[in-house]
């Protein structure tokens, strides 16, 4: 997103004026440079609806949520969450029926909905869009591919209604735990409102430095650090080629597992929330520290597995 907003700036939501539902939201903070649209359809929350049951999977929290995105990695907490609430969750997916499949099991029989959808083609999105009352956006990616242009990908960012989630702007970075993340998410649709046409900047409650991050993940995984300092001129250097040849060559580029353009620029940046931004507080969540459960998940990498490196003996 942060590409497609420096990229398209200011421009590109001209050219969307055609779209009367959306509407640019200038504040004090976000300025010209960070201009930022929201929808004029959805007028409230979905707090009116008709709920059933005790709130868990099993009963109906009266949400029928198209989320665009739930293939991804942000998508499965948050389908998860809304599940669990008894939502009912519409998943359009472009790849083969394997990609959703996962998605199935977090909610009560019939509740997840695989959809396929081609995502060049207005009324396929709108056919997946039509039977619900929320739709939120997680589609991204922070590269371009020879398909899809960061414009293309971003398209959907046009779309009235949407709940969208946006990459902050990034050399101090405050890590947010994707629980957390998509808890924001399903509170703000479960409020009477108040979250509506707001844009809130999710960060978790502490703020590191990239080399610190990288500090913590060596001692979870317990190896010495290695670390190579690549200068940001040198990276640029490196990550530039893919972008020229992009679309001049007659075959794909693999993909950038290092060296993204766009990356580079965020690095170069910190990637704190604003000062008066809306956060977490505002949606009444505590975010989780880094340290403990959130990067448990880093165990795995241990190389000689889960007791890898241990100080206790094994006696
Ligand atoms: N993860 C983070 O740390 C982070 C931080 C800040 C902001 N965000 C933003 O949060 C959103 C979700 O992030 P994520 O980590 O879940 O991303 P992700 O794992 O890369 O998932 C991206 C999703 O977008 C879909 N997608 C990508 N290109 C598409 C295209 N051309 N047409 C249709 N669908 C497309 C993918 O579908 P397929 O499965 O079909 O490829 C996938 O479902 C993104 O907008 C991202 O910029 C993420």
């Amino acid at each position: 997103m942060q590409a497609i907003t420096r990229r398209l700036g200011h421009q590109s939501f001209k050219s969307s004026t055609s779209i009367k539902s959306i509407y640019p939201i200038s504040d004090h903070y976000y300025g010209i440079d960070h201009e930022r649209f929201v929808s004029t359809i959805a007028t409230k929350g979905v707090g009116h609806l008709v709920r059933k049951g005790t709130g868990g999977r099993s009963s109906v929290s009266g949400i029928v949520a198209t989320v665009f995105g739930a293939t991804g990695f942000l998508g499965r907490y948050v389908v998860q969450q809304l599940a669990k609430m008894g939502s009912q969750v519409l998943v359009p997916f472009r790849g083969s029926e394997d990609c959703p499949r996962h998605l199935k099991l977090m909610g009560d029989l019939g509740q997840i909905v695989p959809m396929k959808f081609n995502p060049r083609d207005e009324s396929s999105v709108k056919a997946v869009m039509a039977r619900a009352n929320v739709v939120i956006n997680l589609i991204g990616r922070d590269y371009e591919t020879r398909n899809y242009s960061y414009e293309e990908v971003h398209l959907l960012h046009l779309l009235p209604g949407c709940l969208d989630v946006k990459q902050l702007p990034k050399k101090r970075i405050q890590p947010v735990y994707v629980v957390d993340v998509a808890s924001a998410l399903t509170t703000a649709l479960k409020d009477d409102g108040t979250s509506m046409g707001k844009i809130y900047e999710l960060g978790g409650p502490e703020i590191f430095t990239v080399h610190e991050l990288a500090e913590i993940m060596y001692d979870v995984i317990r190896e010495w650090p290695r670390y190579v300092n690549v200068p940001l001129p040198i990276a640029k250097a490196l990550a530039t080629p893919r972008e020229l040849f992009l679309n001049k060559v007659p075959f794909p580029l693999p993909k950038p597992e290092m060296f993204n353009l766009d990356q580079i620029h965020a690095f170069a940046k910190d990637t704190v929330v604003s000062e008066n931004a809306l956060t977490f507080n505002d949606l009444g969540i505590v975010p989780h520290k880094l340290k403990g459960y959130p990067i448990e998940f880093l165990i795995s990498y241990r190389k000689g597995g889960p007791q890898f490196g241990s100080t206790i003996s094994e006696k």
